[in-house]
């Protein structure tokens, strides 16, 4: 499908020894690594045209405001947003919804209500769990089925006359399951209510467009799709976007400031206050270029394939509870456990074998606690990933679970 020695070869890092063993790196959902491209994109921007953005009349600052506004004009074009006013560089997925909640805490008042699911990495768990503290909003959770999979048959029963907002995640860090966000997106929209969709784990495998999605927020984060970490992206309805109050104040935001009162700037500038990080968002437009070379639909049918072929791997090991109950619709992560080993020692121990998987809760606690487990152990693919190292790391499982019994 592509040329994966090729792809390889695009980062250096897969190259390192760990313990002397090659690294297998399968841990993608935490942080992807970086292709030479976005690597030397970032000591070009150090080493070519520094400077402070949207401030200085010289030169090099304008250089460094052309990039800083291409790479939001390549984010608007990768996932399909009318206008690049949409586009408000944060640091990251965990601050655009952040965003969003402190912004939308003005518009809600006490016992309001924000949908969420039952699969919510932290970041999209906590900002809610601040505004209930500080507001009294209420949050209704989407359950789980049995099938590790969103349950929407009470969906449209969690719907109040209170309910604000639709806070989802796309793809869930710690199941890999794929969230059917359209029929999420569409039935909120019938009653009028808002959606977000936090995407750190869909915007590096699928298509997004967020015209055909409708959704009125995205959040993502740069590290998770080969760029730097330190950078993100909250997509938001310039509709939505111009009802909200800024989060944070401070240079680069206004239009006008006297010593009693401040007049905002237009967006997307208004939510982007201090000095933004130009040479993360100039990583960004060089890491989503470089997905795009490749071609995001080939990244996603060679991944899911990856995934499939663990799956079936991992499910012939005797005494491993899968937390998928199928290999459909679902991508990247995959959580397991071994009966009566430590989820910590399987991690520990894969890690001499040069193997990076992640154990715990992966920041979705409730989710994890809800099966009734402490942690899990967790394989996350990307596309540089090979069907021989997925066969290593069975090979080093079914070790590890030997040295255990
Ligand atoms: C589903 C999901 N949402 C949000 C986040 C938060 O991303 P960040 O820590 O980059 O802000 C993560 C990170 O793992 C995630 O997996």
């Amino acid at each position: 499908m592509f040329d994966l020695n090729k792809i390889r070869n695009d980062f250096p890092i897969l190259k390192e020894k760990i313990y002397g063993k090659n690294l297998v790196y399968l841990d993608n959902a935490a942080t992807t690594h970086k292709p030479q491209v976005v690597i030397d994109a970032i000591v070009e921007a150090y080493t070519k045209f520094n400077s402070n953005i949207h401030r200085g009349n010289h030169f090099l600052s304008e250089i460094c405001t052309q990039k800083y506004e291409q790479a939001r004009q390549i984010v608007q074009k990768y996932i399909n947003a009318v206008s690049s006013k949409e586009i408000i560089f944060t640091k990251g997925a965990t601050e655009s919804i952040n965003l969003v909640a402190n912004s939308f805490a003005s518009f809600l008042n006490k016992d309001d209500e924000v949908i969420v699911s039952a699969m919510e990495h932290h970041a999209n768990l906590v900002p809610w769990h601040i505004l209930s503290n500080n507001k009294g909003i209420k949050l209704k959770i989407i359950p789980m089925n049995s099938n590790f999979e969103l349950d929407l048959t009470q969906f449209e029963n969690l719907f109040t006359a209170k309910t604000k907002l639709v806070s989802v995640v796309h793809i869930s860090n710690t199941l890999g399951t794929i969230n059917p966000i359209e029929k999420i997106i569409k039935t909120a929209h019938s009653k009028a209510v808002p959606v977000l969709i936090d995407a750190a784990q869909s915007i590096q495998h699928k298509k997004i467009d967020v015209q055909k999605l409708n959704c009125d927020f995205l959040a993502f984060s740069g590290h998770k799709i080969y760029a730097e970490t330190g950078i993100g992206v909250l997509y938001g309805k310039q509709s939505m976007l111009e009802k909200m109050s800024p989060y944070q104040g401070g240079g680069d935001m206004i239009k006008d400031v006297s010593y009693n009162s401040t007049e905002y700037a237009d967006l997307p500038f208004k939510f982007e206050a201090g000095t933004s990080n130009y040479v993360g968002a100039y990583s960004l437009g060089k890491a989503i270029e470089y997905v795009e070379n490749i071609g995001i639909e080939n990244i996603e049918l060679y991944e899911k394939e990856l995934f499939e072929y663990a799956f079936d791997k991992l499910s012939k090991i005797e005494g491993i509870d899968i937390y998928a109950a199928s290999k459909e619709n679902r991508i990247s992560s995959l959580s397991f456990n071994v009966k009566g080993v430590h989820h910590l020692d399987i991690g520990t121990m894969l890690d001499k074998f040069g193997i990076a998987i992640r154990t715990g809760t992966h920041c979705t606690q409730p989710l994890v606690n809800s099966f009734g487990q402490t942690g899990t152990v967790r394989a996350s693919f990307a596309f540089y990933n090979t069907f021989e190292e997925i066969d290593f790391f069975i090979e080093s499982l079914k070790k590890v679970i030997e040295m255990f019994k």
